[in-house]
């Protein structure tokens, strides 16, 4: 038997249409899972001949995370049509100000989708995992649930809380089957990271700082989950798992 197979299996992925979803949703594909994405985009077309060439259903449920009933809707959809085994809550939002300037609003934004939501579908999904006594939520944290970051209050604070949320449920669900654990991406070349990636100076500066010596990609990504939502992490429970090409060790 091979530890990390998947088959079988439905995985949730929210914002597993691009950026580090998209590549998280390729490795569950290639592990043997079908996917369903919740994001309020499209799934794009290399992402469903991905899964059709591997003969996985590739589902999508458009949801805008920033609503509690639209969570509410769309996950009562997918259950409707599903029985997921693994909720991957990926989708993420970034703000940036000087503290002193932060907009309320925009702090309210970043939490509502960084953490409000991530508890109201662990809820939703954990629930009928918990009934079946088995199932896997894999969280993404981030270097901001270790370290401060500058100007991105609201963020380093919600990815900190879920990193406190994870082992939470944790602590509630382990000896129920299910298992909680978070990754925490580091440098990652998505859209998030825009500003930074086209600032020549800084991106230079920032993959120096890497003992990989290099930006991570969504590719890097996929191997960490799989392992978190795979019979090979049955004994990983409340984890915060860091895929950052070694800045932490720094
Ligand atoms: N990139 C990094 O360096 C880095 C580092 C640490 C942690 N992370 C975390 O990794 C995760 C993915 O980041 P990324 O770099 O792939 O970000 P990204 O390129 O900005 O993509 C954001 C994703 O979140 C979804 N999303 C955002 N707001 C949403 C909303 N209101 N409703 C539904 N979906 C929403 C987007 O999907 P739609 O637009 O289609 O809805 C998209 O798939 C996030 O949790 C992020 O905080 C990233």
């Amino acid at each position: 038997m091979n530890p990390f197979d998947l088959s079988g299996r439905t995985a949730v992925v929210t914002g597993g249409g691009r950026g580090l979803g998209a590549g998280i949703t390729r490795s569950l594909l290639d592990a043997g899972a079908d996917v369903v994405v919740m994001s309020r985009g499209e799934v794009p077309a290399d992402l469903r001949e991905h899964a059709a060439a591997r003969g996985r259903v590739l589902d999508h449920e458009r949801c805008d995370l920033a609503s509690d009933e639209d969570i509410a809707r769309a996950a009562a959809a997918v259950l409707a049509r599903h029985r997921v085994d693994i909720l991957v809550n990926n989708a993420g939002t970034q703000e940036r100000h000087p503290a002193v300037e932060f907009p309320l609003d925009g702090w309210d934004r970043v939490l509502q989708v960084n953490l409000r939501s991530v508890f109201q579908l662990c809820q939703l999904f954990g629930a009928p995992m918990l009934e079946r006594g088995e199932g896997a939520v894999v969280n993404l944290a981030s270097l901001l649930s270790f370290q401060g970051g500058i100007t991105v209050p609201a963020y380093a604070a919600s990815k900190g809380a879920v990193a406190q949320l994870t082992k939470a449920l944790c602590n509630e669900w382990a000896g129920r089957g299910v298992n909680v654990n978070a990754v925490a991406p580091g440098y990652m070349a998505t859209d998030m990271n825009e500003a930074l990636l086209n600032d020549p100076a800084r991106s230079a500066q920032i993959s120096a700082r890497i003992p990989a010596g290099r930006w991570g990609t969504p590719e890097d990504m996929g191997g960490a989950v799989v392992f978190l939502a795979s019979p090979a992490a049955a004994y990983v429970h409340g984890q915060v798992v860091a895929v950052d090409g070694g800045w932490l060790a720094r």
